[in-house]
């Protein structure tokens, strides 16, 4: 990605970014960008990426970046909670700024970092933990630690995510299904 005068990189054929850029007010108030890329250029060992991008980036408003593949869209999004830093050889020049404040600044909390900037990915990738600790880990990590409550909201997240057909625990469901249909899925019916 490449900068324009106008600080969007636009430049690459295809390449855009289509955000709330040109909306500066709602109801008569000033829009303020909640995160703002100042100039920001991703590099893979001498590989530049990302190359002076300029963005702001608004709260309760949609930011779409659109691309050919390759262009940069996953490194630029990476570079928004520091999941970029995870990569071996990876830089960052420039600023991101969230809430006025420079998320690469030494002695930045970037487990906070990325407890405030959230990402859900393409592909669902669960941790290699139960479907009950996957589905509570949000919840535990923001402190909610009552078994109750995490039962109670562990089960209506689930029954929200499709039809739950039984329950039990990882061996129970293995060893005895009570129903014919989780027979069918543990056995791989289903592909
Ligand atoms: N971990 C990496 N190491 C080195 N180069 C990378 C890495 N990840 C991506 N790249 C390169 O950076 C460029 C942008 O990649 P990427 O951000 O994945 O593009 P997009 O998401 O738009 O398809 C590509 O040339 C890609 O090969
Ligand atoms: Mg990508």
């Amino acid at each position: 990605m490449t900068e324009t005068a106008m600080g969007l990189p636009l430049s690459i054929p295809l390449a855009a970014v289509v955000s709330a850029a040109g909306v500066r007010t709602i109801a008569g108030n000033e829009l303020c960008a909640k995160m703002t890329l100042e100039k920001v250029s991703v590099l893979y060992e001498d590989f530049v990426a990302v190359t002076g991008v300029r963005l702001p980036i608004y709260a309760n408003k949609i930011t779409a970046i659109i691309g050919p593949s390759g262009c940069g869209k996953s490194t630029l999004l990476r570079s928004l909670n520091r999941m970029n830093d995870l990569i071996p050889g990876s830089r960052l020049r420039g600023q991101v700024l969230l809430d006025g404040e420079d998320i690469y600044a030494p002695r930045v909390d970037v487990v906070d970092i990325r407890r405030r900037v959230g990402m859900v990915f393409q592909r669902p990738n669960p941790f290699p933990k139960s479907i009950y600790d996957n589905v509570a880990y949000g919840l535990r990590l923001y402190g909610t630690l009552s078994r109750p409550e995490l039962d109670k909201t562990v089960e209506y997240s689930l029954r929200r995510a499709g039809e739950v057909i039984e329950f039990n625990t990882t061996t129970g469901i293995f060893t005895k299904p009570k129903d014919k249909r989780t027979e069918d899925y543990i056995t791989g019916r289903f592909g």
